[in-house]
C-alpha cells in the first residue's frame, strides 16, 4: 500500500516523504505537486492513504478531496489534510467533504508519523473487514444453496416415503384381500362338490319315494333300494358333508366380512363413505359405551381412570366415534399386555372442552411407540403385531373417521413409558 503526499510546496513534500520513509514501516511514499494529476495516480497506483494540502494554486485541496470521494472505489482511502493556522475555517468543510484526519502545518514529525501510521492501520482494517464481509457473503450464499439442496432432498425423501407408503398400502390391500378371497373360493369349490353329491342322493331318495307310493312294487325291490340308499349315503359321506357344511359356510362368511371390512376402511380412508348419521350426543356417553364394549378385554389388563368433563354435547355419528374410541382403547390394552407385567396397567380417559372443540385424551402406560414407527402408525396395514393378530387398520380407520368429523387425531408417545392419543372434534360436527 502506498502513501501519496500532495502539496504545491516541494520543500514540504520532501520533508514529509523523508520523515515517513524513515519512520513508517513498509510504506512506499509518492509525492505530487500537481493536484490535477492525482486522479490519474489513484487509478494507476495502489494508494491507501493521501496526505493533502488544502491551499494549492489551480485545484485546491477541498475540491480535489470532493473529486476523490465522488468515486465509489476511493471511498475508503484515508485522506489527511495539511492545515495551516489560516485554514481553520476550511477544516470543517474538509471533514464534511469526507476527510478522515488533519495534520497541522508547520509539520511536526511526531504528529505526522503518528497520524500516518494510524491512517494506514485504519485503511488495513477496512480492507480486512471488506474481505471478511465478502467471505461471509459467500458463505451465506453457500449456506442458502445448501439449505435449498437440503430442502429439495427432504422433499424428495418425503415424496419417496409417501410413494413407498402408497406402494405398501396397495401391496397390503392386495395381500389382505387375497387371503380371504383365497379361502372363500376354495370353500366354494368344496361346496359345489358337496352339492353334486347331495343332489345325487336326493335323486335316489326321490326315486325311493315314488316306488314306496306304488303298491305294485314288491317289498324285495324296496328292500334292495333301501340297501342302495344306505350304500350311497356311505359312499357319498353325506354325514360328513352335513357336519362340514356349517363351519364351511361360517368360514366363507367370515372371509367375505373381512373383505367388506377392508373395503369399508379404505372408503373411510379415502373419505368417500356413505352419508353419515349425525346427531347431537353426549361424548361421555359414547366413551362409556366404548368402555363397556371393551370391558371384557380391559378388566384383566388395566385399571380405567375417568376424568370426564361436563356439557360435552357434540354433533357426531355416535357409532363412528365409538369405533374410534374402541380402536384406540384396544391398542392401549394390547400395548399394556405386551409388557407382560405382573400388575395391572393404567388407562386414563379424559374429556373436556377447548373453545369450540371437544377434546378426548386416552393415555396408557404400555410399551410406547418406537421413534421409527411414529410416522407410520396411521398408515393402513402398518402393524407391529404378529401375523393374524393385527390388520394394521385400527388407527387408519380411526383417523379417517375423525377427519370426516372435521376433527383431528394425533399421538404423543415415549418408548418404554406409554402413549397418549388426543382426539379433537368440533362441537358443531363436520363443517366440510
Ligand atoms: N397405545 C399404543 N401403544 C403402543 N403402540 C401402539 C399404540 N397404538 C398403536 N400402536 C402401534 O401402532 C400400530 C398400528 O395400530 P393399528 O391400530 O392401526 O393397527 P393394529 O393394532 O396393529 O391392528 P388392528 O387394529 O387392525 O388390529 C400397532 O401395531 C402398534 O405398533
Ligand atoms: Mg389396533
Amino acid at each position: 500500500m502506498k502513501i501519496l503526499v500532495v502539496d504545491d510546496d516541494r520543500f514540504n513534500l520532501r520533508v514529509a516523504r523523508d520523515i515517513i520513509t524513515a519512520n513508517v514501516d513498509h510504506a512506499g511514499v509518492l509525492i505530487c505537486d500537481k493536484p490535477e494529476t492525482v486522479m490519474e495516480l489513484l487509478a494507476t497506483e495502489n494508494i491507501g492513504v493521501v496526505l493533502l494540502d488544502i491551499v494549492m494554486p489551480g485545484l485546491n485541496g477541498i475540491d480535489l478531496l470532493r473529486q476523490i470521494r465522488r468515486r465509489e472505489e476511493y471511498r475508503d482511502i484515508q485522506i489527511l489534510m495539511f492545515t495551516g493556522l489560516a485554514d481553520q475555517d476550511s477544516l470543517r468543510e474538509c471533514f464534511e467533504a469526507g476527510a478522515n484526519d488533519f495534520i497541522a502545518k508547520p509539520i511536526n514529525p511526531t504528529v505526522l508519523v503518528a497520524r500516518t501510521r494510524a491512517a494506514i492501520k485504519v485503511r488495513r482494517y477496512i480492507l480486512q473487514l471488506k474481505e471478511t464481509l465478502q467471505r461471509i457473503d459467500e458463505q451465506y450464499t453457500d449456506l442458502q444453496d445448501m439449505t435449498r439442496k437440503l430442502q429439495e432432498t427432504q422433499f424428495s425423501l418425503f415424496q419417496t416415503e409417501k410413494l413407498a407408503s402408497l406402494g405398501q398400502i396397495a401391496a397390503g390391500v392386495a395381500h389382505e384381500i387375497n387371503n380371504p378371497l383365497g379361502f372363500v373360493s376354495s370353500n366354494l369349490e368344496i361346496l359345489e362338490r358337496y352339492l353334486g353329491k347331495v343332489r345325487e342322493s336326493l335323486n335316489v331318495y326321490q326315486n325311493l319315494g315314488r316306488q314306496l307310493a306304488d303298491p305294485r312294487v314288491p317289498r324285495a325291490v324296496l328292500a334292495g333300494m333301501q340297501q342302495k340308499i344306505a350304500e350311497q349315503k356311505e359312499q357319498n359321506k353325506l354325514g360328513i358333508i352335513l357336519d362340514d357344511l356349517e363351519p364351511l359356510i361360517g368360514e366363507t362368511r367370515e372371509g367375505v366380512d373381512r373383505v367388506a371390512k377392508i373395503v369399508q376402511s379404505l372408503r373411510n380412508f379415502a373419505r368417500d363413505g356413505k352419508e353419515d348419521e349425525f346427531a347431537r350426543h353426549d361424548l361421555n356417553q359414547i366413551v362409556e359405551e366404548a368402555l363397556l364394549i371393551m370391558q371384557n378385554e380391559i378388566k384383566y389388563i388395566a385399571h380405567v381412570h375417568r376424568k370426564l368433563g361436563e356439557n360435552l354435547e357434540i354433533e357426531c355419528d355416535r357409532v363412528k366415534i365409538g369405533q374410534v374410541l374402541v380402536n384406540i382403547l384396544s391398542n392401549a390394552v394390547q400395548a399394556i399386555k405386551n409388557q407382560r407385567r405382573d400388575t395391572l396397567g393404567n388407562i386414563t380417559v379424559e374429556t373436556g372442552l377447548d373453545g369450540d372443540n371437544i377434546i378426548c385424551r386416552i393415555v396408557d402406560d404400555g410399551t410406547g411407540i418406537r421413534e421409527e414407527h411414529k410416522s407410520r402408525i396411521f398408515d393402513p396395514f402398518f402393524t407391529t403385531k404378529p401375523v393374524g393378530e393385527g390388520t394394521g387398520l385400527g388407527l387408519s380407520i380411526a383417523y379417517g373417521l375423525v377427519k370426516k368429523h372435521g376433527g383431528d387425531l394425533w399421538m404423543d408417545s415415549e418408548w418404554g413409558r406409554g402413549t397418549l392419543f388426543t382426539i379433537r372434534l368440533p362441537r358443531s360436527g363436520a363443517t366440510a
